[in-house]
């Protein structure tokens, strides 16, 4: 495919035997429908193979090659270079992280702080059932409404880069972590709500040192809005430390016969491509 133009990348680079961060340049030849992800692979195979970032699934799942570009966070998987409208492209890693080498992220304390907030359903009436399940338990679409935006988030840590709160408090749970225990207190299939996330009220490190900026939601590619889950946490202590909690509903169970010969009008599974 023919270059449509030359894009400077600017890149800061940063590695732990020099200390000190510094800007490199680079020209790349942009083709239509190039991502930032293939202009850093363009680099790196061409021009300085030192160059590192992280990437793996290559289309907006994996949540590895957040970035910030001319200010503004990306996916850079997912971000084509001609449609950021500009000839220079200031290339930096997420902050609020300590970074391991150029454009990667120390991203272990986003992941240490989600795993605080206990992201997982909790069960206390069948916790065998999670070990030896017999069926499935029942829920109705708008239960599934109440947490399924924010159950889209692929750990990318760009909401945590952009939250101010963070970059003045690393003791602070973050937009990420907070985001998810919301998203698994109000599950019908949990039993543990936010009592057994206690970590979300705490005073020094909770929710409530969000001052709701919103940056978090602005930074998100996926859409999950983690500023308006940190809202609806805030809602659900406040009404529970007044003794208000909102009755959950519970999901029903489903016990299925897994040895059962299936349905006659159930579909046929696809034909196999590869005998054996
Ligand atoms: S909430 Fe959004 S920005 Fe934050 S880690 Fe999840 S996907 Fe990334
Ligand atoms: S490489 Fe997986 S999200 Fe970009």
């Amino acid at each position: 495919m023919e270059k449509v133009k030359d894009v400077v990348f600017r890149i800061l680079r940063y590695s732990p035997e020099d200390g000190k961060p510094t800007w490199s340049e680079y020209e790349v030849p942009v083709i239509k429908g190039m991502t930032v992800l293939q202009g850093l692979f363009h680099i790196k195979e061409t021009q300085d193979p030192t160059l590192s970032f992280r990437a793996s699934c290559r289309m907006g799942v994996c949540g590895s090659c957040a970035m910030k570009v001319n200010g503004k966070h990306i996916l850079a998987c997912q971000t084509q270079i001609l449609k950021l409208h500009a000839d220079v492209l200031n290339v930096e890693p997420l902050s609020n992280y300590n970074v391991i080498k150029d454009l990667v992220p120390d991203l272990f304390p986003m992941f240490e702080k989600h795993a605080t907030v206990k992201p997982y359903i909790i069960r206390y009436s069948d916790p065998e059932e999670f070990n030896d399940p017999t069926g499935e338990y029942l829920q109705l679409p708008d239960e599934l409404e109440e947490y399924l935006q924010f159950s889209y988030c692929i750990k990318c840590g760009a909401c945590v880069s952009a939250c101010p709160v963070v970059s003045g408090d690393e003791d602070f749970l973050g937009p990420q972590a907070l985001t998810q225990a919301y998203r698994y207190a109000v599950d019908t299939r949990d039993e543990g709500y936010i009592v057994d996330r206690d970590v979300v009220s705490d005073i020094v490190s909770g929710v409530f040192r969000c001052h709701f900026v919103g940056a978090c939601s602005d930074a998100c590619p996926k859409g999950v809005d983690p500023g308006m889950a940190l809202q609806l946490l805030k809602k659900e202590l406040f009404l529970n430390s007044f003794g208000l909690k909102r009755k959950k509903k519970t999901a029903g169970f489903h016990r299925i016969d897994f040895n059962a010969p299936p349905p006659p009008d159930a579909p046929k599974p696809p034909p196999k491509t590869v005998e054996g």
